[in-house]
């Protein structure tokens, strides 16, 4: 190397790793920063079924040092070749509790001291078992009704969007961090990861559908603040328990006929029994819809589906049908670049990443 060379030498671009370990599969983003751009590295998934004695596809609970080795299984893996250990780690949306508060607008460091002991009236254990976290939601410029009426300045409160997440989460994922050998900059509950990889400037009310295995994940998202969510009790792996069932076929076979030809499928009862279990999910959703529009009085623009459900062949022309409104697929991979023969792949598999790009494309930040 030559002495201009040294001289020269730009510093080396910043590397990140994203890791959504979801309940059927972790999912790993890694990701490079060159001239302030996102570039696609490498990319993989691993499906935790088989580390429980289940199949692909299916949920499966297991100890932090199960996972711990997963998550070290995938890393080595050829295909995927990581090369950073600079990760941030999502945590389910369910091992967290949310809720939006009216307070006083006191400030910052004010309310640094209320909101631990507001929390204690919404949060149901005690408040030294869970860490806090929170943010004030953006107002939209009114006069409350009360001021109008008397003239005289009221109080202004703000909302504020507190999350506790129990201190035995974070010792997991902790565990599963030292174990695994990475280097983890920070936990995020999930929601807001997907909605930094699929959401634009939107200012209008999304619902992000995530299917996942056992569960489909509804939130209502306004300028990034989570206004409502519900987890609905079917996912992804209740179709293939359905087609298992109604074939008399293993669950193996069922998972393998429903990623390939997924609603589209030639026996058109096997698209017919996997909409049953769709049906469910949409009356659900729709329930929320419409629970969210009484409350706020405006509609929700759009719905965006991402989850490996999101993947199944057909379901979004039957979303689409169902809802009547905006139903789109999430694609996280368009805020990431990538090479140009990889469009079609990305773009179908991209639904299942949201997480993992969300926490990857933070982390780069961070690297900065
Ligand atoms: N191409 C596909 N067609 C149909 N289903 C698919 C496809 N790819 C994945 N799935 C299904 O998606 C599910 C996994 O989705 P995902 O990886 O989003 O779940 P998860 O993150 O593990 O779950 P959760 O978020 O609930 O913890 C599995 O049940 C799998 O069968
Ligand atoms: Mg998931």
């Amino acid at each position: 190397m030559s002495f201009l060379d040294t001289f020269f030498k730009k510093k080396d671009d910043a590397h990140a790793l994203g890791i959504d370990i979801g309940s059927s599969a972790i999912k790993i983003v890694q990701l490079r920063k060159k001239n302030g751009q996102a570039i696609l590295e490498t990319y993989g998934e691993l499906s935790l079924g088989p580390y429980a004695g289940l199949t692909v596809g299916q949920a499966a609970q297991l100890p932090a040092e199960k996972i711990a080795q997963a998550v070290a299984d995938l890393m080595k893996e050829k295909e995927v070749n990581v090369t950073t250990r600079k990760c941030g780690l999502s945590i389910p949306f369910a091992s967290s509790l949310m809720s939006v508060v009216e307070m006083p607008d006191v400030g910052p460091e004010k309310l640094k001291s209320m909101v631990p002991l507001e929390a204690r009236k919404y949060i149901p254990v005690p408040i030294q078992e869970v860490m806090l976290d929170w943010s004030v939601i953006p107002q939209v410029e009114s006069a409350p009704d009360e001021e109008i009426a008397s003239g005289i300045p009221a109080l202004k409160k703000t909302d504020v969007l507190i999350v506790a997440i129990h201190n035995d989460t974070i010792a997991r994922y902790q565990e599963i961090v030292a174990k695994a050998g990475l280097e983890a900059g920070f936990f995020e509950i999930e929601v807001f990861s997907t909605q930094r990889a699929v959401l634009d400037e939107a200012l209008r009310p999304v619902l992000i559908m995530d299917m996942g295995a056992a569960s489909t994940k509804l939130y209502i998202v306004e300028r990034g603040i989570i206004r409502a969510s519900h987890t609905v009790n079917r996912g992804a792996q209740d179709a293939t328990f359905a087609l298992s069932k109604s074939l008399g076929v293993s669950a193996e076979e069922a998972e393998v006929m429903k990623r390939a030809s997924g609603l589209l499928n030639e026996n058109k009862s096997a698209g017919e029994v996997m909409s049953l279990v769709l049906d469910y999910v949409w009356s659900e959703t729709q329930t929320t819809l419409l629970a969210f529009e009484k409350k706020h009085n405006k509609p929700v623009a759009k719905i965006l589906m991402v989850g490996g459900g999101a993947s199944l062949k057909g379901i979004l022309e039957l979303a689409k049908e169902n809802f009547k409104m905006d139903v789109a697929l999430g694609l996280p991979f368009n805020k990431v670049s990538a090479p140009a023969f990889l469009e079609n792949i990305l773009r179908e598999t991209g639904p299942e990443f949201a997480v993992s790009i969300g926490l990857a494309l933070r982390k780069l930040a961070e690297e900065e």
